[in-house]
């Protein structure tokens, strides 16, 4: 069984396994070097040559346990038909959804659009460096995508005025969402991917009163049909408040956190593994401060199955040696 298995599976706690989150990204050169004459992003995300070599960069770098298929959320809306392109400074832009299409959706027209990604995941598995590691597969968590569907930019650029008025479509649009998240999670899994991980980065927009319909429970469909796989999920909902409501509600394998969260505030109130917390600006300080930093997560989760992580993406900034440091740490204490 690879480490992050026996972590989860077996509730081990003398393990910490470790990933990073955007561990195949920009804060490396030689993805860079890729990324430079691969001007259009999705085409990227489904090039079966170079996502499987991007998705082991890190590997090749650092003693990780586990690799995360080089690819993106927005390839679902992409393989519902919505154009999706990048640019320097906005980030990701989508066009207008018509609902009346998505609801009707082919679903083999979507697999068939996404096949790249499945391809790659199948020649990633059966690479060496991946041997007693796990590949981790991914999607967006269903109100993300949604937000993401309906806002056509990040909400981190500003959030339609009127985005909260549409909420009679909302209903429809996570159903969609529901189905084809399924096609992609059973996809991903028969071409090789053994655990799934569903990022909510937008979970904190939601009010309270309106969590357990957008954020609650869509999500846990999703979970109940990725442990009826027989696979482990791993939950990320940044900046929910309450973790311990999602966690007795949706009950993922995993409860991966962010770093808005005191992690020893949490510990009595979460009984299922956790992932993850180290604020990622660490990475950009001295090496006595990393070290700190990540004691304190070992430390605070000793008696606690811990899959250590950060409590969101790697920066680009970041210095490739500071990761390795990190790693090492982990790995050594
Ligand atoms: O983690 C990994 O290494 C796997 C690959 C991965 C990417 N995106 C590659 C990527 C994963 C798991 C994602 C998830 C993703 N994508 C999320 C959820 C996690 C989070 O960050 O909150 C979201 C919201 C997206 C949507 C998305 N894709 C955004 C907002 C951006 C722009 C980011 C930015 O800082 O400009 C992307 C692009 C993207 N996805 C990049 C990478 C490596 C950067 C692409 C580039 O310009 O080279």
């Amino acid at each position: 069984m690879t480490p992050i298995q026996t972590c989860i599976l077996k509730k081990d706690k003398n393990i910490n396994p470790i990933w990073i989150m955007r561990q195949a990204g920009r804060y490396l050169p030689e993805f860079r070097n890729i990324r430079k004459n691969n001007k259009d992003f999705i085409k990227l995300c489904l090039n079966e040559k170079l996502v499987p070599e991007i998705t082991l960069q890190p590997l090749k770098r650092f003693n990780l346990d586990a690799a995360i298929i080089f690819s993106d959320i927005l390839m679902i809306p992409y393989g519902l038909g919505q154009s999706v392109t990048f640019s320097k400074g906005l980030g990701p832009k989508l066009s207008n959804i018509e609902l009346n299409e998505i609801l009707n959706f082919n679903s083999e027209k979507f697999t068939s659009a996404l096949n790249p990604i499945y391809k790659s995941l199948k020649i990633t598995s059966k690479n060496n460096l991946i041997f007693n590691k796990d590949l981790i597969g991914f999607v967006g968590a269903p109100w993300t995508l949604l937000v993401y569907m309906i806002n056509n930019i990040s909400p981190k650029k500003g959030l339609k005025k009127n985005f909260f008025d549409k909420k009679k479509m909302f209903k429809d649009l996570l159903e969609v969402i529901n189905s084809f998240s399924k096609i992609h999670i059973l996809n991903q899994i028969k071409s090789g991917a053994t655990i799934i991980q569903v990022f909510d980065s937008w979970a904190g927009l939601v009010e309270e009163k309106d969590l357990e319909e957008f954020i609650y429970a869509p999500t846990k469909k999703i979970v109940d049909y990725v442990k009826s796989l027989d696979t482990p999920v791993i939950c990320f909902p940044k900046d929910i408040k309450n973790y311990k409501e999602f966690t007795n509600y949706v009950k993922p394998s995993v409860l991966s956190i962010d770093y808005s969260i005191e992690p020893s505030d949490i510990l009595n109130d979460i009984n299922i593994p956790i992932q993850g917390g180290l604020d990622p600006k660490i990475l950009l300080k001295d090496k006595d401060q990393i070290k700190k930093e990540a004691l304190k997560y070992i430390n605070i989760f000793k008696n606690h199955p811990y899959i250590f992580n950060l409590g969101h993406g790697v920066l680009p900034e970041t210095d490739p040696k500071m990761v390795e440091y990190l790693v090492n740490i982990v790995k050594n204490n």
